[in-house]
């Protein structure tokens, strides 16, 4: 029927060869008609080019949102990542951004430091430094960039602020650089300033000054990673300043710019962006600001956070990657509509592309870009993306319309030779029924360097003279499955991958494998939480530090750990259970948490916090010795085992009625865990 329809328009209507009108899905009635807009753009490449295209990328971390992705078996793990990085085969990002581990909170997690204490050195920690040789592998120009959420507490000496000593913060970071290098050989292409936090004038000449003094010229640095402003206005008055900031990085900036930023004369990127649910709305909200960052406010790149959903959903921002491995135990996981968006540009483009000088709005709402390599190719990249179909979780939208419309592209300069253009469609419905993703189309035809196209609203259209796009689909990974109700952990690893146990994820302090050679035997093994002092916070770190490990929906359980507190004095450990928050939250986690204190007593609280006192008394367990603790939870009652005989019982539980297990520590201190074992249902 809609073929049909476009056959009844007059001939004289049809620029070129048009094999596109079969995209018409369910709509309005009339919509098959001749569309009410109808417009003409003009892409000539005589009058020079527009600017530099610096590529689409996503951030791991921000925090530990790839927490998870480590612990997968393979084929599933290395699949997740061709889909992510693989060139012509799914996202193929050209960005790859992590935090910088601070040993702090960064929204759904701490990340450790490559220096926890001011005399140590390890570039082995976490799983970023894994996941960019990794993204190297299957595609060696992808560009990195590195920025720090949190830093380690002696950064500051003492205060919760990173620039008293401007010095000290630049060693910090470019060691980090160096070490990226030396142990990984890993070039960083972009080093950012102090995520969403204030910036330092200071300190950002001394780290360019730093970074040239060890040959890191190539090395550009991105400010600051907040608004447009101060930085904008900061760089028009201090032109040393402005000699040393290569991009200026805004975030969520609702695809706009200031006028300062462009007067800057600086590359400008949406540094960070997107954060939504990955559904078929979170893939409206990335086509559109994919297209519209550029066309409304002259970025040149935009990073979503997240790259991929590693982390329990039920943490702050679940589900906001571009795809969702939440679930290494089962293999689970599943390639949302972001990833396809993403394809659209990033399979059709690469950094040092330039974007073609022409108003991007079309006539009937949406928008188009048009990037050309300067060798003759040409790829156009249009959105008809609805309002209530592209919301993104900020800035608000405001109100527009879209309509279906006739757009007819006019090739000029060197796009008048261009005979056929490749084709690639999505359609995003409310449900992925209704979805279509980046299916490839018949080439269209370029009739006297001109074509037409209907638009209906809420898709994408990639023409492109590139014929190497691809959409590679492995075969559909195990199904779904909950995290296994018996789960058991004795940390004796001997060369371990990664420097945390797998499904364990620190929400304050970092839990660490840990070999005590010394140990006559049963306790060589261990897990062990690191930091001592609280680091500098880019969230409301908990006073505690706390581990988190299972399911969520988990309302009865037994929790077993052995425990052993370094902290003589006022040292305390905890085993916990229906621990029902965490990430930028977890100062005020609930649950059911049985602590034993280096004095000599025990408690039972209802919070992380330690206020709300469900039971106390003695227990005689002392630091430096090996403890056994079980936390049983049935109902509405729990009891507590210290060594295997009973300790406490008939502790009445209101609420929280589920959520996770957990282990952790009074403060900042050492202290070890072995033989985990939680039973739930
Ligand atoms: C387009 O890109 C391809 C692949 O990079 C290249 O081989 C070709 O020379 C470019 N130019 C044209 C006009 O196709
Ligand atoms: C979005 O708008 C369309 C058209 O007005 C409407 O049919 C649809 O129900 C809306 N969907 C949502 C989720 O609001
Ligand atoms: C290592 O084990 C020895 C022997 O049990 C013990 O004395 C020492 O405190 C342990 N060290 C740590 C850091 O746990
Ligand atoms: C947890 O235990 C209580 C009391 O024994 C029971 O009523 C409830 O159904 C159990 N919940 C689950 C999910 O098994
Ligand atoms: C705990 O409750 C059970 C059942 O109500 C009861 O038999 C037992 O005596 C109670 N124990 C204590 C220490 O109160």
């Amino acid at each position: 029927m809609a073929c049909a329809g476009l056959s009844q328009r007059p001939a004289a209507l049809l620029w070129g060869w048009l094999l596109l009108g079969c995209s018409w899905g369910p709509g309005p009635p009339g919509v098959g008609a001749a569309p009410r807009f109808s417009a003409a753009y003009v892409l000539d490449d005589a009058g020079g080019l527009g600017r530099r295209f610096d590529g689409i990328g996503a951030v791991s971390g921000g925090g530990a949102t790839s927490r998870l992705l480590v612990n997968y078996q393979e084929p599933y793990r290395s699949q997740i990542l061709d889909y992510l990085f693989k060139p012509n085969f799914g996202a193929a990002l050209h960005i790859l951004k992590v935090e910088i581990g601070g040993d702090g909170q960064s929204t759904d997690g701490t990340e450790p430091s490559h220096m926890h204490y001011e005399d140590d050195e390890n570039y082995f920690r976490g799983y970023e430094w894994w996941l960019m040789k990794e993204a190297k592998k299957r595609n060696p120009q992808i560009k990195l960039i590195g920025l720090p959420w949190t830093f380690p507490a002696w950064i500051g000496k003492g205060e919760n602020w990173p620039y008293d000593h401007p010095d000290v913060t630049v060693y910090y970071i470019v060691s980090w650089i160096l070490g990226a290098k030396q142990y990984h050989d890993l070039d960083i292409d972009y080093i950012g300033i102090w995520n969403e936090r204030a910036f330092n004038s200071k300190y950002i000449k001394l780290l360019r000054y730093t970074l040239d003094k060890h040959g890191l010229q190539q090395v550009r640095i991105i400010a600051s990673d907040r608004l447009w402003e101060p930085i904008s206005f900061v760089l028009l008055l201090d032109s040393e300043l402005h000699g040393v900031v290569d991009v200026i990085g805004a975030h969520y900036p609702g695809t706009k710019t200031v006028l300062n930023a462009i007067l800057t004369g600086k590359k400008l990127w949406s540094s960070e962006d997107y954060s939504t649910f990955n559904d078929e709305v979170g893939a409206g909200c990335w086509a559109r600001i994919l297209n519209q960052n550029y066309v409304n406010g002259k970025m040149t790149s935009t990073i979503a956070w997240n790259l991929v959903a590693s982390y329990y959903e039920e943490l702050p921002y679940g589900r906001c990657g571009l795809m969702t491995a939440q679930e290494p135990w089962s293999g689970h996981y599943k390639v949302e509509a972001p990833i396809w968006i993403t394809a659209h540009t990033t399979q059709f483009t690469q950094p040092g592309w330039s974007y073609l000088q022409v108003d991007g709005h079309l006539k009937g709402g949406g928008s188009f870009v048009a990037l050309t390599d300067g060798l003759g190719n040409l790829t156009i990249i249009i959105e008809t993306m609805s309002h209530n179909h592209s919301r993104c979780i900020r800035p608000l939208l405001l109100p527009f319309s879209v309509s279906p419309q006739r757009a007819t592209f006019y090739l000029k300069g060197s796009f008048y030779m261009v005979k056929t253009l490749q084709v690639w469609h999505s359609r995003l419905g409310f449900e992925s029924a209704h979805t279509t993703l980046f299916q490839q189309l018949h080439p269209v035809k370029v009739w006297k360097g001109s074509f037409s196209l209907d638009l209906n609203v809420d898709e994408v259209y990639t023409l492109t003279t590139l014929k190497t796009g691809q959409k590679h689909i492995y075969p559909d990974p195990p199904p779904s499955q909950p995290f296994p109700s018996n789960y058991k952990d004795d940390f004796n690893i001997r060369n371990p991958p990664f420097s945390e146990a797998p499904n364990f994820a620190d929400q304050t302090g970092v839990f660490e494998y840990f070999i005590n050679t010394s140990d006559p035997g049963d306790h060589v093994f261990t897990l062990r939480q690191v930091v001592v002092q609280r680091p500098i916070t880019w969230s409301s770190d908990a006073d505690q530090t706390i581990s988190i490990i299972g399911n969520f929906q988990w309302e009865n359980f037994t929790v077993t750990c052995d425990i052993y507190m370094e902290q003589p004095r006022d040292g305390g450990v905890f085993v916990a259970g229906r621990v029902d928050n965490g990430g930028i939250y977890v100062r005020s986690t609930k649950g059911v948490f049985f602590w034993v204190f280096a004095d000599g007593t025990y408690r039972v609280t209802g919070d992380l916090g330690g206020e709300e006192i469900l039971m106390k008394g003695d227990s005689g367990v002392r630091a430096h010795a090996w403890h056994t603790l079980t936390l049983n939870i049935q109902g509405t009652s729990a009891s507590g085992l210290l060594n295997g005989y009973p300790l406490w019982e008939n502790v009445t539980i209101t609420e929280p009625s589920n959520g996770w297990a957990a282990i952790g520590t009074r403060s900042f201190e050492f202290a070890q865990f072995d033989n985990f074992h939680v039973e739930a249902s």
